[in-house]
């Protein structure tokens, strides 16, 4: 089976063109101005992209999908949230593997791959979480990196007495990634201040979803940013500091990247579109706007945007962790310290960055491609075989029509979450036809595919790096 893709304006991070796109089977094997159909065979499927962008299929290097998380699992399975994030034009998704403090690596690494080998729809690769590290969860890990393929590692520095890593741990796996050369993505906010800030504002009655944001100010965050920055300066080991919500944290970073610290940074689209009033609203339902690091002030959406259109944060992800308001969120009545953190966005990110960062004027389209594509890949060890349309590359392409108009809507979400943090904002944009490896697997905010069709991506480093 062949496609080609014609009359559309193919746009990636470097380029801009009017060319069509063909790809053999699953592969990109021709990209030139007006290909004659006739000279393809006959099988070809042809599909008309005439006033529309043909972007390489998008990537979120930070997802959530099986969480057990605060006393809760999130809801999505692989099924729901890959239908979800191919319905919104991404074609490829990290998943962060979050073990408990007891769990073993090897045992967590095998019940992720299960569920995912299971239900995937789209392309997947993993992050491995590094809770408990002895010598035992240590010889797993080294394992893991040597003979099954795992490319980077994912640690918290929040989370007191649940998913947080002591300094002793962070330092010896911080040489260890370096000496294996692999990427420790991280979330950075400081354990303790966390947790007594949370315990003085519970204990002063001050116990809904709207002293969120004031348990975990922006100081918190910068002294995260600054205390990984720190052992990465000793350690030598490559950072990708993800979620970053503010301009002052993305600062600490490039401060540390100045004077030779090999850090990246990544944000989410929450923190690029929403602010701290939404955990503000009434009757709890600020409750849905819970996360963490938390929704900041709206100045900051001008400082985060301005650093990706400066390329000083690289990549855009989602944070996807979908909790139902209903039975899940509401745990937290009694107080705020116990809602499950997250905001469902899998399927809104690419159209909320069209809406909010390329319409607004804020971001252009190859920079849009750069942030929620291509970064990735090159980051990650896929590129060029994913974020790029380019000979040889998988044929992942999504066929953009930038006139669409409608709100954001949780009738349209295929998320199992019942509520949509984003509903009735604007949405201008929508992924029309989505290709995965040669493949249409979803057409207007439909999944069409096959079940379970997608794979995990092989990553290799020696092929790629950030630029
Ligand atoms: O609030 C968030 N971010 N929830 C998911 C877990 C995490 O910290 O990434
Ligand atoms: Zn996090
Ligand atoms: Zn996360």
């Amino acid at each position: 089976m062949s496609i080609l893709i014609k009359n559309g304006r193919v746009i990636t991070s470097s380029e801009d063109r009017m060319v069509d796109v063909y790809a053999d089977s699953e592969t990109i094997t021709r990209i030139e101005e007006n290909i004659d159909p006739s000279t393809l065979p006959d099988d070809t499927q042809i599909i008309d992209a005439r006033n529309r962008y043909v972007f390489p299929g998008f990537i979120d290097p930070h997802v959530h999908i099986h969480l057990p998380f605060m006393g809760t699992n999130a809801i999505d399975d692989h099924e729901s949230a890959t239908k979800a994030a191919l319905a919104g034009g991404t074609t490829s998704i990290i998943e962060m593997i979050c073990p408990g403090p007891d769990d073993e690596p090897a045992a967590a690494y095998g019940q992720w791959s299960e569920l995912a080998k299971a239900g995937a729809c789209c392309d997947w690769s993993f992050h491995l979480g590094i809770v408990r590290f002895d010598d035992l969860a240590q010889r797993q890990v080294r394992d893991l990196v040597e003979h099954h393929g795992v490319r980077s590692f994912k640690i918290f520095l929040a989370y007191k007495g649940a998913l947080d890593i002591s300094d002793e741990n962070l330092f010896k796996l911080m040489r260890l990634a370096k000496e294996l050369d692999i990427v420790i993505t991280a979330h950075c906010e400081n354990a303790e201040a966390v947790d007594a800030m949370q315990q003085a504002l519970v204990s002063e009655g001050k116990s809904g979803p709207e002293w969120h944001e004031p348990s975990r100010p922006r100081s918190v965050e910068v002294d995260g940013v600054n205390h990984l920055c720190t052992f990465a300066e000793l350690t030598g080991a490559r950072i990708y500091i993800v979620h970053t919500s503010c301009g002052d944290a993305v600062a600490r970073a490039m401060a540390a990247q100045a004077a030779g610290v090999d850090v990246i940074v990544e944000s989410v689209v929450p923190h690029l579109v929403l602010d701290s009033s939404w955990a503000q609203r009434g009757d709890f339902e600020g409750a849905k706007y819970v996360m963490s690091p938390p929704l900041r002030d709206p100045e900051e959406h001008d400082r985060l945007w301005e650093a990706i259109e400066s390329r000083h944060v690289s990549t855009i992800g989602t944070d996807h962790a979908p909790f139902n308001f209903i039975g899940q969120k509401d745990m937290g009545r009694d107080a705020f310290t116990r809602i499950p953190n997250g905001i469902p966005s899998i399927q809104e990110r690419v159209d909320l960055v069209h809406t909010y960062g390329v319409c607004a004027g804020r971001i252009d389209l190859q920079t849009m491609v750069n942030s929620c594509s291509t970064q990735a890949a090159r980051t990650f060890g896929m590129y060029p075989r994913k974020g790029e349309i380019a000979i040889g590359s998988d044929a992942d392409l999504v066929i953009y029509d930038p006139t669409h108009e409608t709100p954001f809507c949780e009738s349209d979400s295929l998320s199992r979450v019942d509520y949509c943090g984003y509903e009735g904002m604007e949405r201008r944009g929508r992924a029309e036809v989505v290709v995965l490896r040669g493949r249409v697997v979803a057409r207007e905010g439909q999944y069409v595919g096959d079940d379970a069709g997608g794979r995990e991506i092989q990553r290799d480093f020696s092929t790629s790096a950030p630029s």
